[in-house]
């Protein structure tokens, strides 16, 4: 399958570049910027592309490429610090800015003539490929047929984040496009097929950024689209038996447990699993902590059993849970309360269920959880999915003896939920808000009591129904257009009146966030109509509520949870 490989050099964006070229059918890999570019590296590569970083060239902890990106034929695209790097390593001067150029920014095309120094067909070809992107006149499906060329000196919105810039192109880059301050912003080589740019095209403030990659990967690379979750799910099926030692006529094959969490990734991974390997061979493990959202539990059992589990272990262990959080109200004390009583239960059921030593286990570890934000694919060894894995024995035990398997790993999370839906998941939980490990510990501020909880879930699930219900303008669920709400029962009573007499409720807050992946967050900005509504429905519902406000702040200064 064709390829797109992209050289991680630190920047936050560096997946999303990746996702971007996906979206289009394209299948990519990220790894670390200075990965030794040998030979099974590049099988199947139709280009390279050089992502952003937080250093500077020049700086002493900059990665640089493996040389022989430089003295291969591949087509290469240098995106802000991977775009200076191709400068620098090749003759060009890169310096520091006055001022730090960040946010949206114009970038100016200058329409020059195609003309390539030496007048190379297959270069100038090329060039008029990359330069389609770029042209307002045509259409990303124009440029992912292929075959479209055009260059118009035009005007759009790029998105630039960086403190450096190139004062100085490598001997044969010329510039095609320049930034608000006159630097350049568009450059490519004369007669080689290497292309720069000083923007990010990946992040969706960039107008044409979808066009810029398309024409990269279609017009100058000429990448086939191959990458659809059907594939994959035949890809694992395919591979699955050789990753878990099956031979022919093998009379005890490894049994597989997975422990759900009721999320979208461990729920997917089952369902993927279910669908790949023998039903009978997979035991599905999950924690009722008593800190789940309403109906939660039964809708993860029907959802599986639906999907065919047959060895599906709920364990009901709300008690003890509300025992270990019993009298504690410091935020970490209860954190860590959750997450050691979820690995000692989680053990002693896993020895209860008797499975062979050789039995795999399971994880729904996405790509992006791969990604380490400055370290690349593949430089984080060990990783640990969920809080609640963190430190496990268990989990330890099993990746020494290299078995672990993670049929999710190569997927952003955005494919996983399209894999969801191809498998059958129910539409809940393919939609559903991120929600944390510790549950509604972390969501009862102070001290956890069953009461709490009930108040809790009961309020969180009418604000959760209310949203699926109201749209926007354009048509879609608040709830789709949020990426996590959630209600938070706050330590304090305040005044109220109930008829004639006044009496103490509880506070509520509400909480929605936008984000794209959890590491800042927007406040959702509500329309106010809707909640005043819900705040009425939830203090009509539950009588123990007295006041619910709205949770206004953004992360950072503010995490999106409370605890
Ligand atoms: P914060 O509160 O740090 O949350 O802004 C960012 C995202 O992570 C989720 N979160 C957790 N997820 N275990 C998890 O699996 C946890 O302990 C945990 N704490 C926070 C949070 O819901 C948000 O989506």
């Amino acid at each position: 399958m064709d390829k797109i490989l992209i050289l991680d050099f630190g920047s936050q964006t560096t997946a999303l570049i990746g996702r971007r070229i996906r979206e289009m059918g394209v299948y990519t890999e990220i790894i670390p910027g200075d990965s030794l570019l040998g030979g099974e590296t590049l099988a199947e590569v139709r280009g390279i592309v050089l992502s952003g970083s937080p250093e500077s060239v020049y700086s002493p902890e900059s990665a640089a490429p493996d040389p022989r990106v430089y003295s291969g034929s591949l087509p290469l695209l240098g995106i802000c610090y991977g775009f200076q790097r191709m400068n620098y390593d090749n003759g060009g001067l890169v310096e520091a800015l006055p001022e730090r150029e960040y946010g949206r920014k114009q970038v100016r095309m200058l329409g020059n003539e195609i003309a390539g120094e030496n007048g190379d067909p297959a270069q100038v070809e090329r060039m008029a490929r990359f330069l389609a992107g770029f042209d307002p006149r045509i259409s990303r499906q124009q440029i992912c047929s292929g075959g479209v060329k055009a260059a118009s000196s035009v005007s759009f919105t790029a998105w630039m984040s960086h403190g450096d810039t190139l004062t100085r192109l490598a001997p044969g880059f010329r510039q095609y496009g320049t930034s608000e301050t006159g630097y350049p912003a568009v450059v490519i080589h004369e007669d080689r097929p290497w292309f720069g740019l000083q923007f990010h095209p990946e992040v969706s403030h960039c107008e044409r950024g979808m066009e810029i990659l398309a024409a990269f990967s279609f017009g100058v690379c000429h990448c086939k689209t191959g990458w659809t979750m059907e594939r994959y799910i035949e890809e694992i099926r395919a591979s699955l038996p050789a990753r878990l030692g099956d031979t022919q006529g093998a009379h005890a094959q490894a049994p597989v447990l997975l422990l759900i969490s009721g999320g979208v990734d461990s729920t997917v991974a089952g369902a993927l699993l279910l669908k790949t390997l023998d039903p009978e061979r997979l035991h599905l493990m999950y924690l009722d902590t008593g800190l789940m959202r309403k109906g939660e539990t039964a809708g993860v059992e029907a959802g599986l059993r639906r999907l065919g589990a047959r060895h599906l272990h709920i364990i009901d262990c709300g008690e003890a849970f509300l025992g270990a959080l019993k009298g504690l109200e410091d935020p970490e004390a209860k954190r860590r309360a959750i997450g050691d009583l979820f690995i000692t239960i989680q053990e002693r059921e896993v020895a209860r269920l008797g499975l062979p030593e050789n039995c795999f286990l399971a994880q729904g570890t996405l790509y992006t959880d791969l990604i380490e934000s400055g370290k690349g694919v593949g430089k984080k060894a060990h990783l640990i999915k969920s809080h609640h894995n963190v430190g496990s024995p268990l989990v330890e035990a099993k990746r020494k003896a290299g078995r672990i398997i993670e049929p999710l790993d190569r997927l952003y999370k955005d494919e996983v939920r399209r894999l969801g839906r191809l498998l059958g998941v129910d539409e809940e939980v393919v939609r559903r808000h991120p929600f944390p490990g510790p549950g509604l510990g972390v969501r009862i501020l102070g001290e956890v009591t069953r009461e709490k909880c009930d108040i809790l879930r009961e309020a969180d699930a009418i604000f959760i129904e209310e949203l699926k219900k109201r749209t926007t303008p354009q048509g879609k669920s608040l709830y789709d257009d949020i990426w996590q709400a959630f209600a938070v029962l706050l330590p304090i009573r305040s005044v109220g009146v109930a008829g004639d007499i006044r009496k103490y409720g509880w506070v509520l807050a509400l909480r929605a966030v936008t984000s794209a992946d959890g590491m800042t967050a927007d406040v959702y900005p509500f329309p106010a109509g809707d909640l005043l509504e819900i705040s009425t429905l939830i203090t009509n519902a539950v009588p123990e509520i007295g006041r619910v406000t709205y949770d206004i702040s953004s992360k950072p200064p503010a995490t999106i949870e409370w605890e």
